[in-house]
Order: structure tokens, then C-alpha cells, then sequence
């Protein structure tokens, strides 16, 4: 039980936490519920109404969200993803080992050495697609970088395998919109085709769905704040980038 955590930690400690157990850093993750579900409503109806693949309102946690990502967790380390290790269990939390920096913070810290692992980081996110598994959340933050390798982290959205393709496809989106709300102006035919290995459709449908949402350009800014869809403008900047790269025009 050395990992266990004290229940006065976990009364006063947010969602997630770092902790120290001796000299070693992890991390504590607490079962909960749907984060902001005005905004998961907000995202259904227009799902709803656009059936646009990109709109996928994220599925939420599984039935308890600490022992499904737990379950997940151990289930992707066994077969070699990059994840971190679950150190202790229970009903109501779980405790892991420290998968180092987050890339969102590499982004602004260390851009230069940001920019060389994100291919790094788009294979990971292919391995774990190739198990048939989508990540629900593939933003650049849920990505880290540790002992030479980039770790995924935060994997509570139960994902229905039905829904696997327009999930695969959400990510990479979310890896892409992620970047541009960094301001890093990324380019979305060189991820695509990182993660194609250079022959693949992903691009073509990646352009296909966001030029599906251009419409999202005449919807009112202050509305779509109001919706929790908080960066329009770096939306709008990947659909733009989507509608040249349709249009055959030169890459900025
Ligand atoms: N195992 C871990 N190693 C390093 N950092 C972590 C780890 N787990 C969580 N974090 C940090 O805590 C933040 C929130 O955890 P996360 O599991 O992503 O929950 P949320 O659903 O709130 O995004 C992460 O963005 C990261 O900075
Ligand atoms: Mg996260």
C-alpha cells in the first residue's frame, strides 16, 4: 500500500494532483463526473445538427471514470504504448507514475525542441489508433515527454468502438486545433501525412470535415463563446488552411 494516499490529500486535493510518495513525484487522479456539461449539451445539438465528425460531442468517463482509465492504462503499457504506470487503485482514485512535461508547456519553453517532437508525438497517437483505440482528448497537453519518448496521458473518454473512425479523426483535429491555440500555425498536411507515413486519406478527410464547418464563420463569435468553443479564430484558421490546401494553393 505505498501509494495509497491519505484521505485528508484527497479531500483537499482538486481532480488531479501531483503528490510525493518519498523522493518520487506522481500523480493522483480522482473519480468524477462529466466536466462541463452545458458545454457537452451545447456540442451534441450542434452534432446534431451538422453530423459533421468533428462536432463529436466527447463521450464522457466510462461508468467510473477512475477505474476505467486505470483499466486503460494497464491495458495500453501491456501492449507498449507509452503510458504512465498505474501504482495503486481503488474505487474512488488512482495513483501514477510522473510522465514527465507536458509538450503544450515544451511549446512555449523549448519551441525549437516542441517543433522535433511532434512527429514523435503523432506516432504515438498512430500506435495507439492501430489498436484500434481512440484517445477522446488528443489535445498537445495530453501529450508528455519522458526518459526520451513521448507518454499520452488522460484517457477517462469512454470511446464506443462504433465510433472509433470519427474519434481517429477528432484527435488528430484536436492535436491540430491544440497547436494552432498555441499560436505555433501548424501544418496540417505535414501531420497528416506523419501520420498517413506518407500515403493515406487522413488529410483529404481532415479537410473534408473542417470545410464541412466553414459555415461555423458566419455563427457569431460572442455565441460560439458562449458555447464553450472558446478559440473560434484558431477554428477558423484551420478550416481557412483546410480550404487552401483543397484549393491546390501554395502552404503559407
Ligand atoms: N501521469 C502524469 N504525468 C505527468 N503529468 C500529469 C500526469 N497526469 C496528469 N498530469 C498533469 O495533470 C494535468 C491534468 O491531468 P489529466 O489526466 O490530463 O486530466 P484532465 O482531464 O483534467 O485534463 C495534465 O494536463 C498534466 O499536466
Ligand atoms: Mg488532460
Amino acid at each position: 500500500m505505498r501509494y495509497s494516499i491519505d484521505r485528508r490529500f484527497l479531500e483537499a486535493g482538486p481532480d488531479v494532483f501531483r503528490h510525493r510518495v518519498g523522493k518520487e513525484t506522481v500523480y493522483v487522479k480522482k473519480r468524477r463526473n462529466r466536466k462541463n456539461p452545458l458545454g457537452w449539451l451545447a456540442q451534441a445539438v450542434i452534432h446534431g445538427l451538422t453530423g459533421n465528425p468533428l462536432t463529436t460531442p466527447p463521450p464522457g468517463p466510462g461508468r467510473n471514470s477512475a477505474v476505467f482509465e486505470a483499466d486503460r492504462l494497464e491495458w495500453l503499457a501491456g501492449r507498449g504504448v507509452d503510458v504512465p504506470r498505474v501504482l495503486h487503485r481503488s474505487d474512488s482514485y488512482f495513483v501514477m507514475s510522473d510522465a514527465g512535461p507536458g509538450l503544450d508547456a515544451l511549446v512555449s519553453r523549448k519551441p525549437e525542441k516542441a517543433k522535433r517532437l511532434l512527429p514523435k508525438a503523432i506516432g504515438a497517437l498512430k500506435r495507439l489508433h492501430n489498436l484500434g483505440v481512440a484517445h477522446g482528448g488528443a489535445q498537445i497537453r495530453n501529450f508528455t515527454w519522458l526518459n526520451g519518448r513521448v507518454h499520452l496521458i488522460d484517457f477517462e473518454d469512454d470511446i464506443p468502438d462504433n465510433a472509433f473512425a470519427a474519434f481517429q479523426l477528432r484527435d488528430i483535429f484536436l492535436l491540430a486545433f491544440s497547436l494552432e491555440r498555441l499560436g505555433t500555425d501548424p501544418n496540417i498536411a505535414d501531420i497528416c501525412r506523419i501520420y498517413d507515413s506518407g500515403d493515406g486519406e487522413t488529410l483529404e478527410r481532415l479537410c473534408a470535415a473542417l470545410s464541412g464547418l466553414s459555415l461555423a464563420r458566419l455563427l457569431d463569435n460572442a455565441l460560439l463563446s458562449s458555447l464553450g468553443m472558446r478559440d473560434i479564430r484558431g477554428f477558423i484558421r484551420l478550416v481557412d488552411k483546410a480550404k487552401h490546401l483543397k484549393g491546390g494553393e501554395a502552404w503559407p
